[in-house]
């Protein structure tokens, strides 16, 4: 009994990620899905920023925004999705030591904070291009946009310093058993067998300050974007004006839906595997519908693909004209 007890009080230092336990003959398949998943994620991404960066036409505070959300996203997803094809490889169970499993967790978290407060900025962006047309290039200027950016990746990085230092101090015993596909939070935090209140709590306040806060602040913006379409008087006006926001509006709705399902469900045992497989949907499905919706809806994107291939085709024709 002492002896039990005793083990039971070891601090361990290594956890067992159980992922993917059990899925049998539908190992191969999900690899698959996920690897092409992965790489148009990647490629997607990619492609956006060097059209950000290399096409003068997209100079302007909406597509610089574009183009940091998709350097976030191209460093979110490989934080999880080259570990989760190892895991779905490997099969069944992966050690990984603790201090790896928390900067994992802290990396997800510093992207995902970012993330909200960089669509929030963006609503408000749009906000201003459409409410305010007429003080749009005064107030969203390179200054407030630069602000805005770097205020994004600071109070993320700031957050998650903080849980960082806390999650040091906490003390892992058991068997170190994590079921889930990566370091989560929750999942952790059930393997520590010292106090976790106040980490718990801090955590609560965070999930606050960057959830629902940039969450509300995205929700007004939207509120007053769409009652001032309504207003405006002319077909075209509307139709011009929505086209703007749509693409954006629908980056957001993926985003806060697919993590409001997972938030929102109970936390039981029975519905802990729905839940690991919904969290595969926030984890993959923004960063890579991202770039596609913009990359399909917006028809300044368009251009910008079309002029790059075009420039691509007249350089490999000079080229070829050269060599001959
Ligand atoms: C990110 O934002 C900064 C500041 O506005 C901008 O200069 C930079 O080009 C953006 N990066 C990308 C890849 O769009």
């Amino acid at each position: 009994m002492a002896e039990t007890e005793q083990e039971n009080q070891t601090e361990i230092t290594e956890f067992q990620l159980l992922g993917f336990v059990g899925l049998g003959d539908l190992q191969i398949p999900l690899f698959c899905l996920i690897l092409v998943i992965y790489l148009v994620t990647m490629v997607g991404n990619i492609l956006i920023i060097l059209l950000v960066v290399t096409d003068p036409h997209l100079h302007t505070p909406m597509y610089f925004f574009l183009g940091n959300l998709s350097c976030l996203e191209t460093c979110y997803s490989s934080n999880i999705l080259p570990m989760m094809l190892a895991n779905l490889l490997h099969g069944g169970r992966r050690t990984i030591s603790v201090t790896g499993c928390m900067i994992q967790y802290n990396f997800f978290g510093l992207l995902a904070a970012s993330e909200c407060f960089l669509l929030a900025a963006m609503s408000y962006d749009r906000y201003l291009a459409i409410c305010k047309p007429l003080h749009y290039t005064t107030l969203m200027n390179d200054r407030v946009c630069l602000q805005l950016i770097a205020g994004s990746w600071i109070s993320g990085l700031v957050l998650m310093t903080i849980v960082l230092y806390l999650m040091q101090q906490l003390k892992f015993c058991g068997l170190g058993e994590i079921n889930h596909f990566f370091c989560e939070f929750n999942p952790i935090l059930k393997l520590a067998c010292s106090d976790t209140h106040l980490i718990e709590l801090v955590s609560l306040l965070f999930s606050v300050l960057c959830i629902l806060f940039p969450l509300f602040l995205t929700l007004a913006s939207y509120i007053v974007i769409i009652s001032t379409i309504m207003r405006m008087a002319s077909v075209s006006g509307r139709k011009k004006a929505f086209s703007t926001c749509s693409s954006h509006l629908m980056v957001v709705s993926i985003f806060y839906g697919t993590m409001m399902i997972v938030y929102i469900l109970p936390k039981t045992d029975r519905l802990r595997n729905i839940n690991k497989v919904l969290s595969l949907f926030y984890t993959i499905l923004t960063p890579l519908f991202n770039p596609l919706i913009y990359s399909l809806r917006n028809r300044e994107v368009k251009e910008a693909h079309r002029r790059a291939v075009a420039k691509l085709y007249k350089t490999e024709k000079v080229h070829c004209c050269n060599l001959l």
